[in-house]
């Protein structure tokens, strides 16, 4: 069966310098594929790649085996591909059902500029959204707080409603990029569990994450990248045995 996401020799260069270097992976339906490595090792740039806010300088991404690396992220996103981005902000002075909306805005053929004129494709259009929008608000446990300001969210659930945003769109590949990064270890459990639960779902999930512990609960497989190359790739098993993965990032003190 085709993979439902094939990367191959993925290269991007910023100023002469690449970020990202002959980088090739394949994620099967349903799998939940962790990307791991230091800061600066070219993680973003590969979800940035398959998500379309970037362009290669060589190589592909196929996604149901269809070229997709020179379209533009709306595109993508119509094709079923979602991005948490990392340290993606909310929209201040919104509840929470807005910024999922206006999230679910942004792919539709009419844009939420245009939504505002309120013709009637509009109306029923809006109506979809708004019932989307509440539905994905409550798969992630916010349904109560859908019309609280989303600043006032405890930081847990500001992620949750980043989450809630990209499931808005029906996607069926995740791109979770740090999506744990700075919450207290209560905070980090309930996001597991979310990400657990989704991929239980048979969502198709990639996740940057840096706690090693985690990384092992959820995925099933692990690329380790190391400025820009791909140094590792097999089970949470196999990486936390790799010479190199350990040499390059868990150091020889992990467990
Ligand atoms: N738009 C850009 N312009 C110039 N350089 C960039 C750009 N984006 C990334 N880089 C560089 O590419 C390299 C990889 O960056 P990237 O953000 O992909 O790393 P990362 O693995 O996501 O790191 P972190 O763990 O800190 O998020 C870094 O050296 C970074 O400085
Ligand atoms: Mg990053």
């Amino acid at each position: 069966m085709t993979p439902l996401l094939e990367v191959e020799g993925l290269g991007r260069a910023f100023g002469g310098v690449y970020a990202l270097r002959d980088v090739s992976l394949a994620v099967t339906r349903g799998q939940t594929r962790a990307v791991i490595g230091p800061n600066g090792a070219g993680k973003s740039t590969l979800f940035n790649l398959i998500s379309g806010h970037l362009r290669p300088d060589h190589g592909q991404v196929r996604y149901g085996g269809r070229r997709i690396d020179r379209l533009s992220p709306g595109k993508r996103a119509r094709l079923g591909i979602a991005t948490v981005f990392q340290g993606a902000r909310l929209f201040a002075g919104m509840t929470a059902l807005e910024n999922v909306m206006v999230g679910a805005h942004a792919r539709t053929r009419h844009g939420f500029a245009s939504a505002a004129v309120r013709l009637p494709a509009h109306r029923r259009e809006e109506a979809q959204i708004r019932a989307d929008a509440l539905a994905a608000l409550a798969r992630v446990g916010l349904h109560d707080w859908a019309h609280r300001p989303a600043e006032a969210l405890p930081l847990g659930q500001q992620r949750s409603l980043q989450v809630a945003r990209a499931l808005c769109a029906r996607p069926t590949l995740l791109l979770l990029d740090e999506p744990a990064s700075g919450l207290r270890a209560a905070e980090r459990r309930a996001l597991a569990q979310l990400v657990e639960s989704l991929g239980a779902e048979g969502l198709t999930i990639m996740l940057v994450e840096h706690d090693v512990a985690l990384v092992t609960r959820l995925a099933d497989q692990v690329s380790v990248l190391d400025l820009g190359a791909q140094i590792a790739a097999g089970t949470p098993t196999q990486i936390r045995r790799d010479e190199n993965v350990i040499a390059a990032y868990l150091g020889p003190g992990h467990t």
